[in-house]
């Protein structure tokens, strides 16, 4: 039987316009396409874990918008215990903003809403009620710090795993790293985080080991196409991705983290659920769109065994 990976986390609606080329201050650009999608950190990592069969809540808050309904929609359909997400009168949903470039790259501007209602003393009331020792819980960086700051002490005395993603690098946020036993960033993150400008795949072992100095067991640094490094004290080293043609990267790193989570949860050790989470990452970045480009359990075990075939995966 799985494990319970409990997310405390944003829940947004992603306005995704497609453009050739991202505006500079005072140019104006015109679209090629756009779409809407469900979006937010939180729910994307709640709902890419579901998918892959395992038991998931989700903690977070929408408002009564036309959005905030489709994204609880979503999320049931995915499988996610929504029972702790609530629905504010009065509060817009959370937005965000997102251009996409010919070169499949993005830019993000986030409009919290609803996500920033989540308040410590919340936490204080809901989440000992909700949370075992032997869940794992998993925060981003979404949520006003000082909720998430009471997320992780939470987790910490109920002796749950504490899984913590530092995404997006907002103020004050190193300061949480300590309170994490699995720290998970991307390149941007980890160079804003130790003020190291070249990470890389052949950096990224140092890196991972200045960052583990600051208290998490287990250190992943996801390289985009480069796949993942990963510090832990089974396994220390590169896991490569195989080579994808990219479409949009938007959600790709939650992607990673929900397969991640997911492995670990089923008992598997942390190489295979890196693997698991670089192969559910090259599966998204070929599809446009966040929760829309999560793979399902099949999808992402036949690609599995597909590139194991091909290469040392
Ligand atoms: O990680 C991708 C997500 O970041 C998007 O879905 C967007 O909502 C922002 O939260």
């Amino acid at each position: 039987m799985a494990r319970r990976i409990v997310v405390v986390g944003s829940i947004n609606t992603d306005l995704v316009a497609n453009v050739e080329h991202f505006p500079s201050p005072g140019e104006t650009v015109i679209c090629r396409s756009f779409t809407t999608f469900g979006g937010g950190k939180g729910a994307n990592q709640a709902i890419a874990a579901a998918r892959l069969g395992a038991p998931v809540m989700l903690l977070g808050a929408v408002g009564s918008d036309a959005y905030g309904g489709d994204r609880l929609v979503d999320l049931i359909q995915s499988g996610v215990d929504t029972s702790a997400v609530s629905r504010q009168h009065g509060i817009p949903s959370g937005i965000a903003l997102i251009q996409v470039n010919a070169s499949a790259e993005n830019t993000i501007t986030i409009v919290p809403g609803a996500n920033w209602t989540i308040t410590p003393e919340q936490l204080d009331r809901e989440l000992p009620r909700i949370l075992r020792s032997d869940d794992l819980l998993c925060c981003q960086a979404e949520l006003p710090l000082e909720t998430i700051t009471r997320a992780l002490e939470i987790a910490g005395r109920i002796g749950a795993v504490r899984v913590l993603n530092v995404a997006p690098v907002i103020s004050g946020v190193r300061g949480l790293v300590p309170l994490a036993d699995i720290l998970i960033v991307n390149e941007v993150e980890a160079a804003d985080l130790t003020g190291v400008l070249d990470v890389g795949p052949e950096s990224a072992g140092r890196i991972t080991e200045v960052l583990s100095r600051l208290g998490s067991a287990i250190v992943i640094i996801t390289l985009g196409a480069n796949g993942a490094y990963v510090r832990s004290p089974d396994f220390a080293g590169l896991v490569p991705s195989p080579p994808v043609p990219v479409v949009d990267t938007t959600g790709a790193g939650d992607a990673f983290i929900g397969a991640f989570m997911a492995w670990l949860a089923e008992g598997q050790p942390v190489e295979q659920a890196v693997r698991a989470g670089v192969a559910a990452g090259a599966l998204a970045v070929q599809v446009p769109g966040a929760q829309n480009s999560l793979p399902a359990r099949e999808a992402l075990t036949a690609f599995l065994r597909r590139v194991s075939a091909i290469q040392d995966f």
